[in-house]
């Protein structure tokens, strides 16, 4: 048997390049490399916690779905779902609930960081969310989740709770690890001293973006004043998050990177880029679009992943129900 493999997103917007390099782009070449169970779900549960319309919802569901298909996700390789339509999920997080300490999750940097952005929907959810995740990955016993770096503090309470369930109960749950890519973390183009994150569009460059809006989102990139082009992520912040994100694309060490563009300007590194990046997903837009208009295709898929992973984490939630004691 082949180690299993979880990961997910929320469907909350467009997909940026930090999505993209920290965590898509690796569940296609995982998937690819044929040595996993490959399991990619729609944290759709997860989604109702930020408080979307249901027409946002609904909307966001299919767009990411079709991100995902056009990123290289194959229903005949990986298990492709929604995590509402499988009650597994939540009925463990409630189990999960009942061990998980108000303490630990009062540390979450996520929902220290989403309660002070959503102030008037600071909801249980929200403050519940990592245990959510943790019945994710559990349900399905899952070893290895492929995610960005700001994920990394859930996936060590799901561990925590694995370990606290497996001695409270017996052996049950596999302690996950996750799996990280070369650029974990892409910086704001913005401020390279935060995140790039959905919730600062000027600071994002999409997957679906236009050639046009990436060139200018990237010619207005901060950077630095003094116009070398060296590999410094302490010294130059802006400069290596865009080498990083260079590299990424091109497979390339950063520092090889910046030796190829010495004596050239910031312009040209980023005019390059930007062609680099527009060129890279000209493919996925065009697949994109020819998904998006047929919903129907994008639906049936949804459905019959979400059969057969259900159909494994009931496996795993009768298991879990008999340890506790029902
Ligand atoms: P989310 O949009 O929060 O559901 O995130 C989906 C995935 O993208 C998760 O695995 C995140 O860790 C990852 N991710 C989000 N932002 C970034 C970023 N700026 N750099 C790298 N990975 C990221
Ligand atoms: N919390 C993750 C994020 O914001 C999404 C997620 C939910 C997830 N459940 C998961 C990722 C389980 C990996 C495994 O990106």
């Amino acid at each position: 048997m082949k180690p299993i493999l979880v990961s997910g997103m929320q469907p909350t917007g467009r997909l940026h390049i930090g999505n993209y390099l920290g965590a898509l782009k690796n569940f296609a070449e995982l998937q690819n490399s044929g040595k996993y169970q490959c399991y990619f779900f729609l944290a759709d549960l997860h989604a109702l916690t930020e408080g979307p319309s249901p027409k946002m919802l609904g909307g966001n569901i299919l767009d990411l779905a079709a991100d995902y298909l056009a990123a290289g996700l194959d229903p005949k390789k990986s298990v492709i779902y929604q995590q509402s339509q499988i009650p597994a999920h939540a009925a463990l997080a409630w189990i999960l609930n009942t061990i998980t300490p108000m303490g630990e999750l009062e540390r979450m940097t996520q929902y220290k960081d989403k309660a002070a952005r959503q102030v008037t929907n600071v909801n249980a959810g929200l403050f519940d969310y990592p245990v959510l995740m943790a019945a994710d990955i559990l349900v399905y016993n899952a070893q290895f989740i492929p995610v960005g770096d700001d994920q990394l503090q859930h996936l060590e309470l799901t561990r925590t709770l694995a370990r606290r369930f497996n001695s409270r109960f017996g052996a049950t749950f596999a302690e996950p690890k996750g799996l990280l890519t070369q650029t974990p973390r892409v910086m704001s183009l913005k401020d390279p001293h935060k995140k790039m994150s959905k919730s600062d569009p000027e600071g994002c460059l999409f997957i679906d973006d236009s050639p046009e809006d990436i060139k200018r989102k990237l010619a207005r990139a901060v950077t630095d004043s003094d116009g070398e082009i060296l590999y410094d992520p302490e010294r130059k912040p802006g400069l290596s998050n865009l080498l990083d994100i260079y590299s990424a694309f091109v497979g390339k060490d950063p520092h090889g990177v910046a030796i190829d563009f010495e004596g050239k300007q910031y312009s040209d590194l980023k005019a390059e880029l930007a062609e680099l990046i527009a060129g890279h997903f000209a493919k996925f837009r065009a697949k994109k679009a020819a998904l998006v208009a047929k919903p129907a295709s994008i639906k049936k898929i949804l459905v019959a992943g979400s059969k057969k992973a259900g159909a494994v984490a009931d496996k795993k939630m009768a298991e879990v129900k008999k340890k506790v004691g029902y």
